[in-house]
């Protein structure tokens, strides 16, 4: 058959049409088996050496990745289709029945079959009698497949097999997850489709039954004094959008969308003095896990890994305009492969707005009265991923300033634990009668592949250190910037430090910018935790990315994600503390900065039934990178709209707080 290209740039994701074809050309030319499902199917991107070489006319190939897994085997192969010769070029089965495992994501259509697995299983169903669950309760039991994490036992090694835990409902909108069934876990082999260990512990605590809902029924009566808000953009956004490239305020970047990542960034450069200046050539997040701290069987071994266990792409929601986002917005539908590997849209996905965002800068000479104000406005490009109980936003911001950040958004359910009558929960917060919340932490790890004005790029950390007293500090008021420039990989790994204000910045030492000095961006971490299980726990074997906040790697195009290519069921040592191992020069190189960040979540009333957003990110800033502050040309009417509360109606209709 015939491949078809439908695109316009190399980065752009796979269309529908491509999806499609590059599918049927794997299943044709490997005659594939009907019982063949496809985790991941996504553009195999082309390397900045591929783009430079095809900006000056060279000629590249369309490639598709795709990860084919058979459901009756277990057998797993990746394999790279040529869109452009029509050939399957690459198809290499993975070992992934040898240490250290691994297994492709969990598929949703896998959800469903676990579900029948474990209710048709006789050890379940007495397990979950003896908590009190009738034979008329079971149909509308609720059962969650987990990732399983790893503890080298036999049905763990080299099997695709999911942790199942059960929560009561009353009826099909009854929040489940204040109805856990405590003690109870189905461990479920995928392929065999069966439950392989069925766990009931000895201690039986009775099913909370106080419900907990959040639908809108459950709310009849909203508060009455909230009055409309609305935002209004007469003559449209800012922005201008060309396919999957966006144009903001002297901002240019190409929006692309994997499975396993969701939102990526790709090109991300800023116009200055008219010329195109590189920043970052891609960013994303790769890897999001949550260990849980509580050692009882429901939850120890709950360690999910959203990014590689699931896939934040592939559970990302269909966004609502007045709903996620406000203003006027430019939504991406995102093309996609479902597990059998039939295209969809996935509509909505990507959401683009512009937000105003407090003051950008103001100065009052009182000398003169010169009183100049300027607001700040920020491009905000996001998505939501609903990962079973939890759902997490993942927004970049882009400032007129020059600054970039990237700011997490945890919200959803939280895990719960059942509580007898009388009792306290020891392994985190009560929440509610008979219901606790296990303690857990966070870890997001962003891969940011950098590109500052192209060429080379160094990392150095920098902290601020008090100066001895001497005849260079005759009043002890001195202090210093300590540099330390990161010429080797192993030179990297780095925790955050407060109390020096620690923080990296990446340069360019090829060119110089106006004070004579390379041109750069700092990365600015939030205060955030780091994984506390023990270094030795097979939960921090399988997420050591999360052991530190920063590293640094020499860019190789396999290396893509913070905890390696497959960490379900994976027994670990993968990712970035296997990458900086090879301990490369990453000095005056092809620099990929990694930043680990998270947040530490004990667990309270407030947080139930459903959690307002809890914040966790970073920020990039300018730092030498350009001449001045690059937004001293925004024009001041950007308060034009703003009226003095104070004002008769009539005179609020044609006010502002400038022109009153
Ligand atoms: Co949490």
């Amino acid at each position: 058959m015939d491949a078809v290209i439908t695109v316009t740039h190399p980065l752009d994701p796979l269309s529908l049409t491509e999806i499609a074809s590059a599918v049927a050309l794997l299943r044709e030319g490997r005659k594939l088996a009907p019982t063949v499902r496809f985790p991941i199917v996504r553009l195999e991107e082309p390397t900045k050496t591929d783009l430079a070489a095809h900006r000056l006319g060279g000629s590249l190939p369309r490639l598709a990745f795709i990860l084919a897994m058979d459901i009756s085997n277990g057998e797993t192969f990746e394999g790279i289709v040529d869109l452009t010769s029509g050939e399957v070029t690459s198809y290499i089965r993975l070992p992934l029945d040898q240490l250290p495992y691994g297994q492709p994501p969990v598929m949703l259509c896998e959800f469903e079959t676990v579900e029948g697995t474990v209710k048709s299983d006789p050890r379940w169903i007495a397990a979950v009698k003896k908590r009190g669950i009738t034979d008329e309760d079971i149909p509308l039991i609720q059962i969650d497949p987990f990732s399983s994490g790893y503890f080298g036992r036999e049905f763990e090694k080299g099997k695709r097999i999911v942790r199942a835990v059960s929560y009561w409902r009353e009826d099909i909108r009854d929040n489940g997850y204040a109805h856990p069934i405590e003690g109870v876990v189905a461990v479920v082999d995928l392929i065999a489709n069966r439950v392989v260990d069925l766990v009931d512990d000895e201690k039986i605590i009775p099913v909370p039954r106080k419900k907990r809902n959040y639908g809108r029924e459950t709310f009849p009566e909203t508060r009455p004094d909230l009055k409309p808000l609305h935002i209004v953009q007469p003559q449209g956004p800012s922005f201008t959008v060309d396919g999957w490239k966006v144009e903001w305020q002297n901002w240019s970047f190409r929006v692309g969308f994997t499975p396993r990542e969701g939102l990526v960034l790709h090109e991300l450069g800023i116009k200055d003095e008219g010329r195109l200046r590189p920043i970052v050539f891609r960013a994303s997040v790769t890897e999001m896990v949550v260990p849980y701290a509580d050692p009882t069987a429901n939850h120890y071994w709950k360690s999910a890994f959203d990014a590689g266990e699931y896939g934040l792409g592939r559970l990302a929601n269909s966004l609502e305009l007045g709903c996620d986002c406000l203003g006027h917005i430019h939504y991406f539908d995102v093309p996609a492969a479902d597990d059998l590997g039939q295209p969809f849209t996935m509509k909505n996905a990507i959401c683009m707005h512009e937000e105003d965002y407090g003051i950008l800068w103001k100065h009052y000479e009182f000398r003169n009265g010169i009183f100049e104000v300027r607001r700040s406005r920020r491009l905000v490009i996001s998505f939501f991923a609903t990962v079973g109980n939890y759902d997490y936003g993942f927004y970049w911001y882009l400032y007129q300033d020059g600054t970039i950040q990237l700011e997490a958004k945890l919200t959803g359910i939280i895990q719960t634990a059942a509580v007898a009558t009388g009792e306290t929960y020891p392994w985190g917060g009560m929440v509610d009668d008979n219901l606790g919340g296990p303690t857990h932490q966070h870890f997001f790890n962003a891969r940011l592949h950098m590109d500052i004005d192209g060429g080379g790029n160094t990392v150095t950390e920098h902290d601020f250190v008090p100066r001895p007293w001497g005849e260079d500090n005759p009043y002890g008021n001195v202090f210093d910037t300590r540099t330390r420039v990161l010429k080797r990989e192993l030179d990297s790994p780095a925790l955050a430090d407060g109390e020096t204000g620690r923080y990296w910045k990446v340069s360019n030492p090829n060119i110089q910018n106006s004070v004579g000095k390379a041109p750069g961006y700092k990365i600015v971490v939030m205060p955030s935790p780091v994984m506390l299980a023990q270094p030795e726990s097979t939960v921090a074997q399988r997420g050591g990315f999360a052991k530190k906040h920063i590293w640094v790697t020499a860019f190789d195009a396999r290396e893509k994600y913070a905890s390696g290519d497959y960490p379900n069921v994976h027994a670990g040592g993968d990712g970035l503390p296997s990458y900086v191992k090879q301990n490369r020069e990453i000095d005056n190189a092809d620099v990929v900065l990694w930043h680990s960040f998270g947040h530490t979540h004990v667990c309270k009333p407030e947080d139930f039934p459903i959690m307002p957003v809890e914040y966790a990110g970073f920020t990039l800033k300018p730092n030498g990178f350009f001449a001045s502050n690059i937004a001293m040309d925004l024009p001041p009417e950007a308060n034009g709209h703003s009226v003095d509360n104070r004002l008769s109606p009539d005179k609020i209709k044609d006010s502002s707080c400038c022109h009153t």
